[in-house]
């Protein structure tokens, strides 16, 4: 690895400054070349002929993102079939795109298929209605590995305590209705979880998988997808996970595999979060400080509704303070606009002084948060910009206030 891909960002404090001034806050930026770099560095790190990257787009399904990745011949894990529709309106190619579908309606299910797009499919019930609704046809696979992984327990999406794939002890149950309906079986699928620290599960995954193949009567297979997962270093001065090893002992697993499978298969990756959460800012502006009994409080023009995670998932978020990262230290509530005692971004934070009027960078906000954004108390999402190579642009510009209300109303019945 050439690059050191532990570097933050290509962008300075007077230029998030300056977009701040430019766009107004609450405003995401995106670091495009960070994107870029971190999607080149897997095909890096796993070293494999035939390995496809493929985004996870639920992580940021901003357009300008996606068009950056699409220049640079990525390849694309959707879960919805507006993810579907998007990534083929700007061009992506049918075969460079796989559905993992997960609770989906018939009607779902019969306009994805309309597009041709591959289906990864994780639970009987969906496989025995597409076999009858489109005998003969190609599809993948989504099994639970049987391990559970990552940073949060809404995010592990394997083990036994969750909805995702078939039961590796069902895969005869699968063939059975893969044979009665004439099905291919193409590909393989398991994704363990989100954030994943340690690796050591993400082998057994890969294992428990290879083995079912290795068992049973997959003799159709072009690839093995391993899902995502990849952590990201969301504190300062925590331990990265070395991907250079990582990828050594993947490729080694999956060597093994294909000399007893007789074929070299292609391997899958869909990872989001690596690729897009340390390219992500959310800049937002203090408007009120408030000392509570010694608590003090910075509130802020955003919320929980422009980023959830915090909320959700207990995560941290590194903040910056743009205004005044040289001042004297205290211990602050940084918090946002919304009518809930949960809504806040950074809780007993230590910060350089923070008054009104700062702007304030939350960091690693690329990923999972402007898309589990909500209007929540009827507040617009942010704008969001993308930086590639010093020149930014406007890519979803926020609705006006008068824009938002008019979106809600359809009918003028009532
Ligand atoms: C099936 C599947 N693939 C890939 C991903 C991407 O995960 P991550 O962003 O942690 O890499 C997810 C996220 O939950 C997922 O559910």
């Amino acid at each position: 690895m050439k690059k050191d891909i532990s570097k933050n960002t290509n962008i300075d404090i007077n230029s998030f400054l300056h977009y701040g001034k430019k766009y107004g806050t609450p405003l995401y930026i995106y670091d495009g070349n960070m994107i870029v770099d971190r999607y080149k560095s897997l095909y890096e790190y796993i070293n494999w002929p035939n390995l496809k990257i493929l985004y996870a787009m639920k992580a940021n399904y901003n357009v300008g993102i996606l068009k950056l990745l699409k220049q640079h011949n990525a390849y694309l894990d959707t879960v919805s079939p507006g993810e579907v529709q998007l990534a083929l309106k700007l061009g992506f190619k049918l075969e460079d795109i796989l559905f993992t579908s997960n609770n989906i309606t018939d009607d779902e299910m019969h306009e994805v298929k309309k597009t041709g797009v591959l289906f990864n499919i994780g639970s009987l019930s969906r496989l025995k209605k597409y076999g009858a609704a489109y005998p003969g046809g190609e599809v993948c696979i989504r099994f639970n590995p049987d391990v559970y992984a990552g940073e949060n327990k809404h995010v592990q999406t394997a083990g036994n305590v969750t909805k995702f794939g078939v039961l590796l002890s069902q895969a005869d149950e699968v063939i059975k209705i893969v044979k009665k309906y004439n099905l291919k079986i193409v590909g393989i699928h398991e994704h363990t979880g989100s954030g994943i620290a340690q690796t050591e599960k993400v082998f057994q995954s890969m294992k428990n998988i290879l083995a079912v193949a290795n068992r049973n009567d997959f003799p159709d297979l072009r690839f093995v997808d391993f899902g995502g997962g990849f952590k990201v270093q969301y504190k300062p001065k925590t331990h990265r996970i070395d991907y250079a090893n990582f990828g050594k002992k993947i490729t080694s697993i999956f060597e093994k595999f294909c000399k007893e499978y007789g074929k070299e298969l292609e391997m899958y990756f869909e990872p989001g979060k690596y690729i897009v959460a340390e390219s992500g800012y959310l800049m937002i502006e203090v408007n009120t400080i408030k000392n509570n009994r010694g608590r003090l409080i910075a509130g802020t023009n955003s919320g929980f509704n422009h980023l959830i995670r915090p909320l959700l998932y207990e995560s941290y978020h590194y903040i910056e303070n743009l205004s005044n990262p040289k001042g004297k230290k205290y211990i602050y509530d940084i918090c946002g606009n919304i009518c809930e005692t949960g809504d806040c971004f950074a809780q007993q934070r230590e910060m350089p002084e923070i008054r009104e009027g700062d702007k304030l960078l939350i960091k690693n906000a690329g990923a999972y948060c402007y898309s589990m954004g909500s209007i929540y108390n009827l507040r617009a999402m942010p704008s969001e910009v993308i930086v590639v190579n010093g020149k930014d642009q406007l890519v979803t510009k926020r609705p006006t206030n008068n824009e938002l209300a008019e979106s809600l109303i359809y009918s003028t019945l009532i």
